[in-house]
C-alpha cells in the first residue's frame, strides 16, 4: 500500500483527523511522502522535522503574508471572511523583526524571573482549589493558571478576566476550524470595541502593562495604525493563554499515564520539572501545526512545491520524526530532556511568550511536589475538537499524597 493510498481518506484539514490518533498516519507520511500534497486542502503536508525546520528559516521563499495558520487556508479556499493581517504572525523580514520588538523585550527570560513571585502565587491559589477527591483539571488548573498570569500581564481588569477565556477559546477554535464564522464575527464584534477602549484609556494613562505599551509602540519612529494595535493585543490573547492551556492539560495527562516517572518528578521537582515541562512540549505538542505560502518555485526532497502554494508545517509529526528523536520518539519520556523541538516553531516567528509559558509549567510542577506525589486519571478525558490546537475540554484527575 502507498502513502497516497493510506491517505486518501485522511482530511489534514478537519478536526476529527486529529481527534482519533494522527500519529500513524504521519508516521508512514514520513517514511514514504515526507512532502506530501493533500488535494483537498489543497496544501502540502510537511511532516519532517529538518523540513519543517528549513521552511521556517526561509521566509524569503515561505511567507507568513497571507497564510500562518492552518484557518486561513481553509478560509481563502472556502471564500469565508477573514480578519486584518495586521499582526506580528502574518509580517515577513524585513517589517518583522521591528514589529516583534514591540513585546519582545517585555517576555525576556529576565522579566519573566521578575515576575516569578506573581506566577508562583496564581499557581498556588489555582492549586488550593484542588479536592482530595476527583476533579476537573482543565477548569481548575489548566484554564485559570494561564489566563490569570497573562491577563495581569496584558492589564485586563480581573472582572473580565473570564471573558479573555471565552474569548481565546473561541480565537484558537477558530484556528482549527471548531467555530462558524457567524460565532467569530459575533466575537470579533464584542472584542474589538473592547480592546479598543482599552488601549484609548491606556494611551492616555499608560501603566507597565503590555496594553499600555502597545497603544503607545512605535515602529520606525511611526505609531501602529489603530487597527495594527487593536490586532496585537487580539494575537497576545490567542496567544498567550489557550496554547499554555494545552501545555498544563498535556502534561498532566501524561503524568496520569506515567505513574513511576510521576513519582520521580515529583520527589525531585527541583531537577525534573524543567524536562518534564520540554518533553511534554515535544511529545503533545499544543499547536499542531503552523502554515506558509510559498513566494517562488521550491524543489524539496523531489517534489515542487510551486509559488502560491500552501504548506502545513506539522509540527506535532516532526516533534515525533524518528531520524531526529530516535526509535521511542512516541513515548513521553522524562529523561529525554529534548532540546530544539518544534512546538514554539522555529526561527522567525519562534514564539515569544516561550520563557514564560516554560516557567508557568515549571512552577506547576514545582508546586504540586510540595503537596502530593501521584496523579490518577479518574474517567476517560474529552478532547477539544480542534484541528490546530491538541488539548482537552475535560481532564479528569484525582491527585494522590
Ligand atoms: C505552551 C505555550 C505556547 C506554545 C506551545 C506556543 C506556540 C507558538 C507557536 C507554534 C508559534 C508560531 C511559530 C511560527 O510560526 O514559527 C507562536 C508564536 C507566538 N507566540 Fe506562542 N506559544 C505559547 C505561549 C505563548 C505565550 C504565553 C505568549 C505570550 C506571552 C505567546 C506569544 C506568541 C506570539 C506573540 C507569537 C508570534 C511571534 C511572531 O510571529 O513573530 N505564546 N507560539
Amino acid at each position: 500500500m502507498t502513502a497516497g493510498s493510506i491517505t486518501a481518506d485522511v482530511r489534514f484539514d478537519e478536526p476529527d483527523f486529529y481527534l482519533g490518533d494522527p500519529h500513524p498516519t504521519f508516521a508512514r507520511l514520513r517514511r514514504e511522502d515526507p512532502v506530501h500534497w493533500y488535494a483537498g486542502g489543497p496544501f502540502w503536508v510537511i511532516t519532517k522535522f529538518e523540513d519543517i525546520r528549513f521552511i521556517s528559516k526561509h521566509p524569503e521563499l515561505f511567507s507568513s503574508a497571507n497564510i500562518a495558520i492552518l484557518g486561513d487556508i481553509v478560509k481563502i479556499r472556502d471564500g469565508l471572511p477573514r480578519p486584518p493581517r495586521d499582526s506580528v504572525l502574518f509580517l515577513d523580514p524585513p517589517e518583522h523583526l521591528e514589529h516583534r520588538r514591540v513585546i519582545s523585550r517585555e517576555l525576556t527570560p529576565a522579566h519573566v524571573n521578575a515576575i516569578e513571585g506573581t506566577v508562583r502565587d496564581i499557581v498556588s491559589d489555582a492549586l488550593d482549589q484542588v479536592p482530595d477527591a476527583p476533579f476537573d483539571a482543565i477548569t481548575t488548573l489548566a484554564e485559570p493558571i494561564p489566563v490569570n498570569v497573562f491577563s495581569g500581564l496584558l492589564g485586563v481588569p480581573q472582572d473580565d478576566w473570564q471573558r479573555v477565556v471565552r474569548w481565546s477559546t473561541a480565537i484558537s477554535n477558530s484556528g482549527g476550524g471548531g467555530e462558524t464564522p457567524e460565532t467569530m464575527a459575533a466575537m470579533y464584534a464584542e472584542v474589538v470595541p473592547y480592546l479598543e477602549a482599552l488601549l484609548e484609556e491606556r494611551h492616555a494613562n499608560p501603566g507597565n502593562d503590555y496594553l499600555s505599551i502597545i497603544a503607545s509602540a512605535t515602529v520606525d519612529e511611526k505609531p501602529l495604525t489603530p487597527t495594527q494595535v487593536v490586532w496585537w493585543a487580539i494575537s497576545l490573547l490567542a496567544a498567550g493563554s489557550e496554547t499554555t492551556q494545552s501545555l498544563i492539560a498535556g502534561m498532566l495527562y501524561a503524568m496520569s499515564q506515567a505513574p513511576e516517572q510521576t513519582r520521580r518528578i515529583l520527589t525531585d521537582a527541583d531537577t525534573l520539572a524543567a524536562p518534564t515541562v520540554e518533553e511534554t512540549l515535544r511529545w503533545w505538542t499544543p499547536v499542531a501545526s503552523m502554515a506558509r505560502q510559498a513566494t517562488t518555485d521550491v524543489r524539496l526532497r523531489g517534489a515542487t512545491i510551486r509559488a502560491g502554494d500552501a504548506v502545513l508545517l506539522a509540527y506535532v509529526s516532526g516533534n515525533r520524526d524518528e531520524e531526529e528523536w530516535g526509535d521511542d520518539a512516541d513515548e513521553w519520556s522524562v529523561d529525554r530532556a529534548p532540546t530544539g523541538h518544534l512546538a514554539f516553531g522555529f526561527a522567525e516567528h519562534f514564539c515569544l511568550g516561550a520563557h514564560l509559558a516554560r516557567r508557568e509549567g515549571t512552577m506547576l510542577i514545582r508546586e504540586m511536589a510540595r503537596r502530593w506525589t501521584g496523579i490518577e486519571l479518574v474517567s476517560p478525558p474529552i478532547r477539544r475538537r480542534s484541528a490546530l490546537m491538541t488539548t482537552f475540554d475535560r481532564l479528569e484527575l484525582r491527585f494522590t499524597r
